[in-house]
């Protein structure tokens, strides 16, 4: 059975991770389910928007199963694990929908990585997150340093990673990491969420690549599909296609 479910409310999807007995850690096959769940999100024009919660337990989710990676041999970990997870997270920070975590509790190591890939996050007000790699002999492997560094700053960021601190709901709402603090995170959540189904999904996604591509997510992949939204939408791109298939010279008129 997944443990990671895609879930209707209207126009609104919820991806739940549901793995409370290890407090929601990331196993591989919790990875594939998601990869496939935003596939399936990506492709779906009734989505207007995605909620990112957990089964409720002390964490949001505590990073990446340590039994599992720590089964792995070194070479395997790194190409298996960490690379298939960048991959996967990559996939949801880029998704063209809006989405908002709901942190009902702690988000630790990949968990937070996981928040952090969304548009917005609300926290709980008893919630912290952490990176606690160091103290289990390994370093945040799904953009923990990278896509993290970004939205909160290097000085938190290390505050965690080196000196592994915990940074409360008070100090991620001053750093700008979550949008609100709530006692129900996801009701919040749902609640910004809505209001993205009622403007236009197709601005929504060029805004959100547009930030994108400023903030250096993705930048090489954003401008091009930019730009190529725009030069494909013009007359001259059928045009073009028409005389290729024709095996005529084309007659582009700039429109
Ligand atoms: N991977 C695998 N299992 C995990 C886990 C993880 N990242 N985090 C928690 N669990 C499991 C525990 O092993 C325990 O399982 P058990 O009941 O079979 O013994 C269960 O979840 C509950 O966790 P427990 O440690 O008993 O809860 P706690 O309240 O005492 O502590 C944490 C909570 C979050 C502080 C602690 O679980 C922890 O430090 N987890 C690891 C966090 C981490 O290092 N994340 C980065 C991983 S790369």
């Amino acid at each position: 059975m997944s443990r990671v479910h895609l879930i209707q409310h209207g126009a609104v999807f919820e991806l739940r991770l549901d793995n409370p007995d290890k407090l929601n850690a990331f196993t591989r096959d919790m990875l594939d389910a998601l990869d496939a769940h935003l596939g399936a999100v990506e492709r779906d024009p009734s989505v207007r928007a995605v909620v990112v919660t957990a089964a409720p337990c002390k964490a949001f989710c505590a990073g990446a199963d340590i039994l599992a990676w720590g089964a792995l041999s070194p070479r395997d970990f790194a190409r298996h694990w960490v690379r298939d997870g960048h991959r996967v997270f990559d996939r949801l920070a880029r998704l063209s929908k809006p989405t908002v975590a709901a942190l009902g509790a702690h988000a630790f190591g990949g968990g937070l990585e996981f928040a952090a890939c969304c548009d917005a996050r609300v926290m709980a007000p008893r919630a912290t997150i952490a990176l606690p790699e160091a103290s289990i002999g390994i370093v945040p492997g799904w953009s923990g340093t990278q896509r993290l560094t970004r939205l909160i700053g290097e000085p938190a960021v290390k505050e965690m990673a080196l000196f592994g601190r915990r940074i409360s709901a008070e100090r991620c709402l001053a750093l700008g990491f979550v949008a609100e603090i709530a006692e129900d995170a996801t009701a919040s959540a749902f609640a910004i969420a809505e209001k993205a189904t009622h403007a236009s999904p197709r601005a929504i996604e060029v805004a959100k690549a547009m930030i994108h591509a400023g903030a250096g997510e993705d930048s090489a992949a954003m401008i091009e599909t930019l730009g190529s939204g725009m030069v494909g939408a013009t007359d001259d791109r059928e045009e073009g296609v028409a005389a290729f298939r024709d095996k005529r010279k084309p007659d582009f008129t700039g429109a």
